[in-house]
């Protein structure tokens, strides 16, 4: 069975009065049921562009031609998606079809001035508040609470700059195919995780709204959490501690020492050790520099020292347990 007959469109654009009338009960049920989430455009009074009498059939009937910016096609899959849903009153097929998102016909079909609403996909586009009202009209909670004051609002996107209506299953929503939608803006980001070492996110195993809200957040840079660190121990609760020695800039901010988007340096530090260490501690009880055996017990020289590495003593970067733990090196 196509998606089209399983979802009940019929494929005629006929219509009868006894269309028009369950199709005028369908919408005052749904609008009765729904009015805190649901799309409310004017109805067919004075106040302004009316609603067609078919729905659906009446655009498919125009927008089934291959040359028209046509979405025959592409229909079937949006039908096949959950806006697609007959049986959900809360979705646009549920209630207005079509004009649920792009709004009423009015007079569109003879070439009117009272456009309806234009996503932008053949390079035309009505404008974004416009655009977004028809979206925010079913999906301001919880969606628009973080939307209104997040940063792509502020750089006056539209929703339909990362969603796609008219397919199945929407890219953004999946970890394979939502870095692709990010990096059409976010160039320098698709660089990052492509580094040696990165989180998985080029294999798809995590992707950016593991770490961001996209929508938008409280939080500097749009993360998922109140701050940098809580964002992190979602994953890596094992760095949260507390610890009985903690170590003052891993509590503060783990990008202090790590490139969250990926970096040339093991374990995606952004410096290796000793220039790691060697940013904040220069004289601390034996010298960093590591050239040099003074202030280390015994005052004898060590080839870990000459080599420069940090961490093979104090291997506890992140904070220690151990009662002897406070310089971090068990
Ligand atoms: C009588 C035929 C006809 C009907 C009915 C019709 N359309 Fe259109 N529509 C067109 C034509 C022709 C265009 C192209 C206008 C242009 O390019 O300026 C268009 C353009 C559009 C566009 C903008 C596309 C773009 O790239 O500019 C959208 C969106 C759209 N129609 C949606 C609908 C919806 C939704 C309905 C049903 C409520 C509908 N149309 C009913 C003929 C029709
Ligand atoms: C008439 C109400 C209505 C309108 C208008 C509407 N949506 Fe939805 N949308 C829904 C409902 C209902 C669901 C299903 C929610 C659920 O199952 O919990 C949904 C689901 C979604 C989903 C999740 C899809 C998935 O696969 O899980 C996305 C993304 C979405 N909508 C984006 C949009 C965008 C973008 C627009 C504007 C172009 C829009 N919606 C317009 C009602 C609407
Ligand atoms: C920058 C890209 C981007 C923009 C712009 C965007 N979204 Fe989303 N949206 C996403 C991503 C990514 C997800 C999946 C979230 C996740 O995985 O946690 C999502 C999820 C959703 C969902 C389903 C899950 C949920 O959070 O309820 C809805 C509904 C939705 N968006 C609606 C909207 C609406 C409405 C707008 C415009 C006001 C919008 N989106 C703008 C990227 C975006
Ligand atoms: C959930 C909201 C939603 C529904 C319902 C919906 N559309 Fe769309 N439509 C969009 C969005 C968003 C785009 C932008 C391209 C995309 O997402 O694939 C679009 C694109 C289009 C375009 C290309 C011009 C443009 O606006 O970018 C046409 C024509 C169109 N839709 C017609 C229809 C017709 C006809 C129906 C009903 C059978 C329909 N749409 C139902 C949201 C919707
Ligand atoms: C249509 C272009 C566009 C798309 C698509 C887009 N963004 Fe953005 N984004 C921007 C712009 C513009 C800014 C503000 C300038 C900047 O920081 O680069 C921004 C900023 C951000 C910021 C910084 C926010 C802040 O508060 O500083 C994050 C994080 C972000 N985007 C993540 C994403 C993610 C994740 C996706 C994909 C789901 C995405 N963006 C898709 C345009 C886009
Ligand atoms: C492991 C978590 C994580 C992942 C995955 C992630 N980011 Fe980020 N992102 C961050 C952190 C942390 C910041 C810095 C926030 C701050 O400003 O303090 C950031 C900052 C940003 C910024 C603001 C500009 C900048 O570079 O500081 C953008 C834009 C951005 N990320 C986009 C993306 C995109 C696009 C993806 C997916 C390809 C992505 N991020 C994946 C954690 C992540
Ligand atoms: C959604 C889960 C998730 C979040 C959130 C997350 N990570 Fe990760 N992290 C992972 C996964 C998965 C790996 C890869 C493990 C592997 O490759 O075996 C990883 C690896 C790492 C590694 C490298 C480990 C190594 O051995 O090279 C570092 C460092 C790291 N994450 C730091 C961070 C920081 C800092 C943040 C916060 C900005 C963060 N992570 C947020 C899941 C996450
Ligand atoms: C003072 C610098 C510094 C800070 C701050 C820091 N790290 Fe690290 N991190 C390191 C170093 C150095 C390594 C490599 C350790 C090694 O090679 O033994 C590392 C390794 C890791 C690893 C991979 C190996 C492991 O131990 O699991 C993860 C995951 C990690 N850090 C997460 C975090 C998180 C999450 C934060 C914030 C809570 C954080 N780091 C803060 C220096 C730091
Ligand atoms: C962003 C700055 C910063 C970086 C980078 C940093 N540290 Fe620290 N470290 C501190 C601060 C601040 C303290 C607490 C100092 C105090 O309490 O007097 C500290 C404390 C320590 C202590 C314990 C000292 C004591 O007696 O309490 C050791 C050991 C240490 N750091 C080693 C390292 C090593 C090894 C690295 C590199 C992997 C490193 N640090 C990177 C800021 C930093
Ligand atoms: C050969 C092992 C070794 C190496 C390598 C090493 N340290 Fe230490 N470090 C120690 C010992 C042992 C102490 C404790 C000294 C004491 O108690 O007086 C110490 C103490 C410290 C302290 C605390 C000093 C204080 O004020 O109490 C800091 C900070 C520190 N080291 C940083 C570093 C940095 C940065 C590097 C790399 C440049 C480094 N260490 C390399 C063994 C080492």
């Amino acid at each position: 069975m196509s998606a089209m007959a399983k979802a009940g469109l019929p494929t005629s654009a006929k219509f009868t009065p006894i269309d028009v009338v369950r199709r005028g009960l369908k919408i005052s049920l749904a609008l009765a049921m729904l009015c805190m989430a649901s799309a409310v455009w004017p109805q067919d009074d004075d106040s302004g562009p009316a609603l067609s009498r078919g729905g659906a059939d009446t655009c498919i009937n125009c927008h089934r031609d291959e040359k028209l910016p046509g979405v025959e096609g592409r229909l079937q899959r949006l039908v096949a998606s959950p806006h697609g849903e007959r049986g959900d009153p809360r979705t646009p097929f549920g209630q207005l079809e079509c004009e649920s998102c792009h709004g009423p016909q009015g007079d569109h079909p003879r070439g009117g001035k009272e456009t309806i609403i234009d996503f932008g996909a053949n390079d035309t586009a009505s404008p974004v508040d416009e655009q977004n009202a028809a979206c925010l009209g079913c999906h301001e909670n919880p969606v628009g609470n973080d939307w209104h004051a997040g940063e792509h609002a502020a750089q006056d996107l539209s929703c339909a700059s990362c969603h796609r209506a008219h397919l199945a299953r929407d890219p953004v929503l999946a970890s394979e195919t939502q870095t692709e939608v990010c990096y059409q803006c976010h160039q320098r980001q698709r660089g990052q995780v492509q580094k040696p070492y990165a989180h998985p996110v080029r294999f798809g195993r995590m992707d950016c709204s593991s770490c961001h809200a996209p929508h938008g957040s409280a939080t500097e840079g749009s993360l998922r959490r109140l701050t940098l660190n809580e964002t992190c121990y979602e994953c890596h609760a094992e760095k949260r501690g507390p610890f009985a020695f903690e170590h003052q800039p891993v509590t503060e901010d783990c990008s202090l020492c790590h490139a969250p988007h990926g970096s040339n340096h093991p374990a995606m530090l952004t410096r290796r050790a000793p220039l790691l260490c060697q940013q904040c501690h220069s004289q601390a009880g034996h010298p960093s520099l590591s050239l040099t055996s003074s202030g280390l017990p015994n005052d004898s020289p060590s080839g870990f020292l000459l080599g420069g590495s940090c961490l093979n003593c104090h291997a506890q970067v992140h904070g220690s347990n151990h009662p002897s733990g406070i310089t971090q090196m068990r």
